[in-house]
């Protein structure tokens, strides 16, 4: 069903044109809203109080996600049902955190033992190289990680290595190269040495353009400071869902870490595909990811709806989308840990909701998926925070903080955390032109220095930045995302739209080697034949 044929839509549009709530009449006409609008689970604090949301749109948008049946499509995912239609696929992504003992069926066979399997020869194999027992073909220890993949297989371990670095293992150093630019991987490797090097080829296809160009190269690299084929076995391990392929590409099987169809490219981080962040942080520091995965899974399960963390996002962005115009949805973690969390943001929300039909095929008359973008305070609010605080366009923003610090440097954390706080408050309350000229401001300045504020934003806090709270927050928008699709009625677990692009790309590549005349669009003829001129 399509998400405006729910009554509970059509009440929240009702209200949308008939009120204009303002986050200072909110506040002021109920002093506890700071200490109700929040919500808190697997060891995160929401509070959504500076969402522009009344008592009535809290209670309208409750009852949208019960009439989208997001509770009946929840039972649906984590009981392995075939909900990814397009594809006939499961989607299991939270089977790879359950608990060892724990029951996941696909088709009344369970999942968890193989998942269990492949994290013992993953944690087997992390250990050995850490422990320099995995030795190169010349008999020296790894000295550095080489993660060749890109979009889910990239995404996610260069984003929770950089997270969890205060953890890793600082004996190893690593290196995530993704684009097909040779300027990456050129870059990557020039201070490696090849005899310490181990490549992990992550894709869960083993046919990613990007990422068997990047790991021929590689395998050319290390043979040309190696030369003799025997070593690829010392120094490349493969993690796919596609043994055939590995096997062709000339990784012995036995160094495959496995997955399953059932996990989408930009849910796999707990999987095979997180290999080289276990490498960095260890077997347990792994799990303890994981655990922090599956509190947030549980929380997510079994909260109820008006105290559900992932519920609770899902909702204030569909508001803020659907009904108040906003068009993107800034993240802007308050850790320099977390820098690429935007980024990884954008995979997961992007190409899960940026779709415009709905299951069944029909085009939707709403908007999805929201422009994500951000990047870590205090930096961003050198650069863009100008038009978030007085531009003229409407942009949420989750701010992300910790209370504790991972390195304890005199005032930092103090003045990092006073920013979040003072920007929420900036955005939310403003300044209104009474108030910027009692200030003393002389009359034709008071316009510019007014801040309109009734800017809606959402504070996430932790205690501190660990494996469990980063993967708690990892699988917290994950289900934010799940959410919002279910209520949009969208498939968020298939990626069309990335295809066209890779077919072309295909069939122009070798157009740029040759000299017949393209066949394409006339702007697309002309830069094929710059480009040939140019590079001659
Ligand atoms: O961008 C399209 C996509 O299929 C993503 O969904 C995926 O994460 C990425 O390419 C990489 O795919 P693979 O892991 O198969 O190389």
């Amino acid at each position: 069903m399509k998400a405006d044929q729910h009554p509970a839509w059509q009440a929240l549009r009702t209200y949308a044109e008939t009120h204009q709530d303002t986050l200072r009449h909110l506040f002021a006409a109920d002093p506890e809203r700071g200490q109700r609008l929040r919500a808190g689970g697997a060891g995160w604090l929401l509070d959504y109080s500076k969402q522009r949301l009344s008592g009535e749109v809290l209670g309208l948008l409750l009852e949208l996600a019960r009439q989208a049946q997001v509770e009946q499509r929840r039972a649906a995912l984590f009981g392995g049902e075939t909900i990814n239609a397009t594809e006939q696929r499961a989607v299991l992504h939270t089977a790879l955190r359950a608990p060892a003992d724990a029951v996941t069926e696909i088709g009344g066979e369970n999942v968890v033992p193989e998942v269990q399997e492949v994290l013992a020869r993953m944690a087997a194999f992390s250990k050995a190289v850490r422990s320099g027992e995995w030795r190169g073909y010349t008999g020296k220890r790894i000295e550095a990680v080489v993660n060749i993949g890109i979009g889910g297989s990239d995404l996610g371990p260069v984003m929770a290595y950089e997270a969890l670095k205060a953890y890793s293992d600082r004996q190893l150093t690593f290196h995530f190269v993704s684009n097909v630019d040779g300027n990456d991987f050129a870059e990557k490797v020039r201070d490696l040495n090849p005899e310490t090097v181990l490549f992990i080829v992550a894709s869960k296809t083993f046919t990613t353009l990007e990422t068997m160009t990047n790991a021929q190269t590689a395998r050319r690299w290390l043979l040309g400071g190696l030369g003799d084929e025997s070593a690829v076995s010392r120094h490349f391990v493969a993690v796919s869902t596609n043994a055939a392929e590995v096997e062709k590409f000339g990784i012995d099987t036995q160094n495959m870490f496995g997955f399953w169809d059932w996990v989408g490219g930009r849910y796999s981080v707990g999987s095979a595909i997180g290999l080289s962040l276990m490498l960095a942080i260890g077997a347990e520091g792994f799990r303890e990811f994981l655990a922090g995965m599956h509190e947030m899974d549980q929380h997510f399960l079994e909260a109820p709806l008006e105290e559900n963390l992932p519920v609770l996002m899902a909702l204030t962005g569909i508001w803020n989308q659907n009904f108040l115009g906003a068009e993107s949805l800034a993240v802007l973690p308050y850790s320099e840990y977390l820098r690429l969390f935007p980024a990884y943001l954008q995979q997961l929300d992007m190409e899960s909701n940026g779709k415009s039909v709905t299951l069944s095929g029909e085009a939707v008359s709403y908007s999805t998926g929201p422009i994500v973008w951000g990047q870590a305070g205090t930096n961003g609010q050198h650069a863009f925070y100008q038009l978030i605080h007085q531009g003229t366009r409407l942009i949420p923003c989750d701010f992300i903080g910790f209370a504790r610090s991972l390195n304890d440097l005199p005032l930092h954390q103090d003045l990092l955390m006073a920013n979040v706080f003072a920007q929420s408050e900036a955005l939310a309350f403003g300044r209104t032109a009474e108030e910027v000229r009692d200030s003393g401001v002389p009359d034709e300045l008071v316009a510019h220095k007014t801040f309109p504020g009734n800017r809606p934003s959402s504070t996430l806090l932790a205690r501190e930045l660990t494996p469990r709270s980063l993967g708690a927050l990892i699988a917290l928008y994950e289900h934010k995302v799940f959410v919002q699709g279910t209520i949009w009625g969208i498939n968020s677990f298939d990626q069309w739209g990335v295809e066209l692009g890779k077919v072309l790309a295909q069939k122009i590549a070798p157009e740029l080697e040759g000299s017949g005349a393209p066949h394409h669009d006339s702007s697309t003829n002309a830069l094929i034949e710059w480009y040939r001129r140019e590079k001659a």
